[in-house]
């Protein structure tokens, strides 16, 4: 990735530091982890943090919604990229300690400017939000992908493109993640396909001018 500023490097290379650093412990705690989940950054990942920039930089979005800023790792990647094309990050998360962290981050990258904090249940922030939004990440827990998904759509701008992580890992949020992907494959404007990088992302757009979904 080119960062717009030497600030966002490093920023985002103590996030990598600090991912690494989680990646062991989890490894040690095995399944008592989960219990431990907010103490985690559980991010998108570098891999799909670059997918994330690049699509940003190449789509040019007004406004970006993210759901699930976390400690705010996917929020400096898509706040350097929004910046560079003159857009603007919404990001909501439920965990007020969190997006703190996130804001004093974004703070030190030169990046808060271009993102607007939003905290508190997500969807009820969709639900008072007006939109339109041209570019989605949904990273938030999993069986809110259905239910955010149904709240952002009315909002979403004509050629928006949504970016839903961890559509493959973990395991056991498969079920979960069918009822999403069955959301999205019966609307006749979504055009939508699951790349396996990282934790599998579904990249879906909207496009009304086909007219035979298959
Ligand atoms: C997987 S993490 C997001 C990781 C982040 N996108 C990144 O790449 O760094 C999911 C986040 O969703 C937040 N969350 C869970 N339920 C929520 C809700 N109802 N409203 C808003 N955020 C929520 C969690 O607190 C958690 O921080």
């Amino acid at each position: 990735m080119i960062f717009s500023d030497a600030r966002v490097a490093i920023v985002f290379d103590r996030y990598k530091q600090r991912e690494a650093a989680d990646r062991k412990r989890m490894q040690s705690l095995g399944p008592a982890g989960f219990a431990l989940r907010d103490e985690f950054l559980l991010p998108v990942g570098e891999d799909v943090g670059a997918v994330l920039h690049t699509l940003v930089l190449a789509r040019r979005p007004k406004t970006i919604l993210e759901l699930g800023t976390s400690y705010g790792y996917s929020t400096l990647l898509l706040a350097d990229a929004a910046r560079s094309v003159g857009a603007t990050v919404v990001t909501m998360e439920l965990a007020d300690y969190k997006q703190a962290f996130a804001r004093e981050q974004l703070e030190e990258a030169g990046l808060d400017g271009v993102v607007d904090f939003r905290c508190g249940d997500a969807l009820e922030l969709i639900a008072a939000a007006s939109g339109p939004f041209d570019f989605v990440l949904l990273d938030i827990w999993k069986d809110l992908y259905r239910p955010c998904f149904e709240a952002f759509y009315p909002k979403l701008a004509e050629e928006a493109i949504i970016a839903a992580d961890n559509v493959i890992f973990p395991n056991f949020d498969r079920a979960e993640m069918r009822a999403y992907r069955a959301a999205i494959a019966a609307l006749p404007d979504l055009s939508s396909t699951l790349l396996p990088i990282g934790q599998g992302i579904e990249l879906s757009v909207k496009w009304s001018a086909g007219n035979a979904k298959l």
